[in-house]
């Protein structure tokens, strides 16, 4: 089932190529059989609602750096954090975290000590908290917290140690992001992960001269690496 919903991004690569009115139609169209196919074949599996994508502006919160709800792929973590390169004190946060999909994942699929997820809307949040009481993945919700917050008004704490972006914001929002996870560094240095899926300001983190790029894994062809569907892993230098 997996291979079947990983064919679509490959249709979406052909809408790119015929281009146009016609091919923004096709995209809309593949979009939304992509959310139809994974609510038939994660949520209904996991016991969640993740696949409906929100614009923020249903919920009051529009915003020209905030990016809308469009959860990242299932498996997106699985596919560029292997299960041995988590402890069982490592710290999980996902910084715009929407219903919950990848701190499910995180919780589910590997040994974290604890799993955060910050999310501004708290229509999102509550739908996270739904998800995290009916899932069917074995989570321990002892271990989960969803947090409504604007990152901007939100410390990170200084016991994380992988942080997960899916392209949330952009712009100054991702600055003031950024610094207060460096904050958080210099205060407690330690090995941090940054895992940042559809990495649209990956110049500005470099710019930063304190993240080091380890690795990337990309759904694009060969020799061609697209910034959406791409995931960038990188470390933070101390
Ligand atoms: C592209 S979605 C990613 C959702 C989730 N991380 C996933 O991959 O399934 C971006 C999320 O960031 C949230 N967001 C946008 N601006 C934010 C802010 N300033 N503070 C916290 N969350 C924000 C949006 O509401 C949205 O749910």
């Amino acid at each position: 089932m997996t291979v079947l919903l990983e064919t679509v991004p490959l249709l979406e690569l052909a809408t790119e190529e015929v281009g146009g009115a016609f091919g923004g139609l096709l995209a809309g169209n593949i979009r939304r059989a992509r959310q139809r196919l994974s609510r038939l074949l994660f949520d209904r599996r996991y016991g969640v609602e993740t696949a409906e994508f929100a614009h923020l502006d249903q919920f009051g919160l529009a915003h020209h750096e905030r990016v809308y709800y469009s959860p990242a792929n299932w498996g997106t973590l699985r596919r560029t954090l292997p299960a041995h390169e988590v402890g069982a004190d490592d710290v999980f946060i996902d910084l715009g975290s929407g219903k919950a999909r990848m701190v499910l994942e995180a919780a589910a699929r590997y040994r974290f000590r604890q799993v955060i997820g910050v999310e501004l809307s708290a229509e999102l949040t509550e739908v996270a908290r739904a998800n995290l009481k009916s899932t069917r993945l074995p989570v321990r919700a002892d271990r989960v917290d969803l947090i409504q917050s604007d990152v901007l008004n939100y410390r990170i704490p200084d016991d994380v140690s992988v942080v997960f972006l899916n392209n949330p914001f952009r712009g100054e929002i991702f600055a003031a992001a950024i610094t207060n996870l460096l904050d958080s560094v210099d205060r407690r240095p330690r090995p941090v992960r940054v895992i940042y899926f559809n990495p649209v300001e990956e110049p500005f983190l470099l710019s930063t001269g304190r993240f080091r790029h380890l690795r990337t894994v990309t759904r694009g062809r060969a020799g061609e690496i697209d910034v959406f569907g791409t995931t960038r892993i990188y470390s933070i230098t101390t």
